[in-house]
């Protein structure tokens, strides 16, 4: 349903990609790992659209979206949620309306759909009854659900998640996994979960890629990157199992 073909992608004077290939079945979980500034959140942002790469194509549904002009790439968009590094919640709206605004922005007017929209993917998350909340009163935890919430709202067949447990407290962490496996069977949406968080990548992935050096550098399933003998691989793996990364 998704493929990026040969991605290359250049910023600040630097080649953060160079050349990913990636492909993710519908339905799939695919995790991708890699060092921080390997450039995981520049691929996410390539994916939405909201970056456009040098060379290489994005491909969703069988369509060719590089090139695409904006107007052409918007009903794309719309099937395709992200949970941004950081949750970016409007701080100036209550839960609510931060929730209805993809669906304000898609035209739909009706409060009793807003409502019913909004009271369903608030109970997905379980923040029921938290409408009229503003986010600067929720614990970091809720908000990643609240922002989360907003993202499947248009119950999207692709979600790309940016470090969704990253600052989260480990039980935090697991109910946010949890929440992951969820949504992938009850809409059988496909997902990219970008982490530095191997138990989360182990626990979530179907798959699990390695960016490396501006390259998916290896694939395989959980079991396979565990029993990968390539040292950058089991560096990678073990140092962060171990809890010894301090890069991000
Ligand atoms: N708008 C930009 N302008 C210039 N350089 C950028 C821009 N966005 C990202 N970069 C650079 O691209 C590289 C990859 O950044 P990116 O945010 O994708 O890393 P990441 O893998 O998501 O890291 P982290 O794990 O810390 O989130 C970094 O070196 C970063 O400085
Ligand atoms: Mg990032």
């Amino acid at each position: 349903m998704l493929e990026l073909q040969g991605i290359k992608k250049k910023l600040g004077g630097q080649a953060v990609l160079r050349g990913v290939n990636l492909k993710v079945a519908p339905a799939e979980k695919v995790v991708v790992i890699g060092r921080s500034g390997s450039g995981k959140s520049v691929m996410l942002r390539l994916i939405m659209g909201l970056l456009r790469p040098e060379a290489g194509a994005v491909c969703f549904e069988g369509t060719r979206l590089t090139g695409l002009n904006e107007e052409a790439w918007n009903p794309y968009r719309r099937k395709i949620g992200m949970l941004f590094q950081g949750s970016a919640l409007f701080d100036s709206l209550s839960v609510f309306d931060n929730l209805a605004f993809p669906l304000r922005e898609d035209g739909e007017k009706s409060v009793k759909v807003l409502r019913e929209k909004v009271e369903e993917a608030l109970k997905i998350v379980s923040l029921s009854g938290t409408e009229q909340v503003m986010p600067a009163e929720l614990s970091g935890g809720m908000k990643k659900r609240a922002a989360l919430a907003r993202a499947i709202i248009r119950k999207p067949d692709l979600m790309l998640y940016d470090e969704p447990t990253t600052g989260l407290d480990p039980i935090v962490a697991d109910s946010i996994n949890r929440l992951i496996l969820h949504l992938g069977k009850m809409f059988g949406m496909a997902s990219i979960v970008v982490t530095h968080d191997m138990t989360s990548a182990r626990k979530v992935g179907d798959r699990i890629a390695y960016l490396h050096e501006g390259k998916i550098y290896f694939e395989g399933t959980p079991a396979e990157v565990d029993q990968c003998e390539d040292p950058l691989v089991r560096d990678f793996v073990r140092g962060h199992a171990e809890g010894t990364d301090v890069t991000g």
